[in-house]
């Protein structure tokens, strides 16, 4: 792509398109670019690291491809259509919505389409102001904030909770102005639950044909939530003894036949991470702070597991 690239740039100075000064910069910025390419591409593995999610996979691999060869094919000054990469997100909470919009915007940094890739996460509380005119200011700051990345707006139905007394309108016409200032380098997601997000869709569908990207995350089964558990557990480098691995399978399937709907990974999570706790206190207790001792979870670290969020 590089070669491609520096070709366009030496043509268009060759024919008196560009200044000498604009050419030395533009190839310098190629050089960046090339070098970001050469790296290794990290965030694809860690997408498909990721345990199921096999639809959002596929999807998320379409989306990827079709934004190369357009890019591709502009680079080769052939037609290309724009990409509109703005998205929605449904699904409960713990499905890993926040988790693939982050490797999103790693991955989009890494094809050069997104030039921070980092991702901006707001709710309505950060977005909808208290006086008129606010909404408007909140909302541009954290366009501002995402630009080179991406925007990720939980619950983005919540925006117009208030009815019409609320400031609602006034942060879907933001949003929409924000869009439409900033169709490069940017892209918006917004999230939530399915229903109350397809309800927002149909009340505002000129936001709809926006997005023309949707994507459904389901709830994960008990394997799932199970694998989940074993790989937030190796990428913390920490293991379960025999006993320990027994009980955590316990738990996380209490937990999941009591109401499969929420916590979901999350659900996972919390459980990891206060046996983690649990083990630093016990250590602590005993003062061994040998390697295998670090690395193991006991059966008496794991709690029962409260749902908490
Ligand atoms: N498929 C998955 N594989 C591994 N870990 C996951 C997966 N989905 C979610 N997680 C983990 O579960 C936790 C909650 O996920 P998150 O992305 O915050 O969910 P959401 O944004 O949908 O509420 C995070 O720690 C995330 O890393
Ligand atoms: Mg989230």
């Amino acid at each position: 792509m590089y070669l491609i690239r520096k070709e366009i740039i030496i043509n268009k100075y060759r024919q008196g398109q560009i200044s000498t000064e604009d050419f030395f910069i533009k190839l310098i910025e190629e050089e960046k670019k090339e070098k970001r390419e050469s790296v290794e591409k990290k965030a694809l593995e860690k997408l498909n690291k990721l345990i199921g999610l096999k639809r959002v996979k596929k999807v998320v691999e379409e989306i990827i491809a079709v934004t190369l060869v357009q890019k591709i094919r502009k680079e080769k000054l052939l037609k290309s259509e724009p990409v509109v990469m703005h998205m929605i997100f449904k699904g409960n909470p713990g499905t890993g919505k926040t988790t693939v919009a982050r490797i999103l915007g790693e991955v989009f940094y890494e094809m050069n389409v997104l030039s921070q890739g980092h991702l901006v996460e707001a709710e309505r509380a950060d977005l909808v102001g208290e006086y008129i005119g606010h909404t408007a200011i909140k909302m541009r700051n954290h366009v501002k904030k995402a630009q080179g990345g991406i925007l990720f707006i939980d619950e983005a139905y919540s925006l117009c909770r208030g009815g019409k007394k609320d400031f609602g309108k006034e942060a879907i016409d933001a949003l929409v102005k924000g869009m439409e200032d900033n169709r490069e380098d940017f892209i918006l997601i917004l999230a939530g639950y399915k229903e109350e997000m397809d309800a927002f869709l149909r009340s505002n569908p000129g936001l709809k044909s926006r997005f023309p990207i949707q994507i459904e995350f389901e709830d994960y089964n008990l394997d799932e939530l199970i694998s989940i558990g074993e790989l937030m557990l190796k990428d913390r480098e920490y293991k379960l003894s025999l006993g320990a691995k027994k009980k955590m399978k316990d738990v996380i399937e209490k937990n999941y036949k009591r109401d499969r709907y929420i916590g979901n990974a999350r659900m996972v999570r919390n459980i990891i991470e206060a046996s983690i706790r649990n083990q630093a206190v016990r250590l602590k207790k005993t003062n061994k702070y040998g390697v295998e001792d670090l690395i193991y979870i006991r059966k008496e670290d794991i709690n029962k597991g409260e749902i908490n969020g």
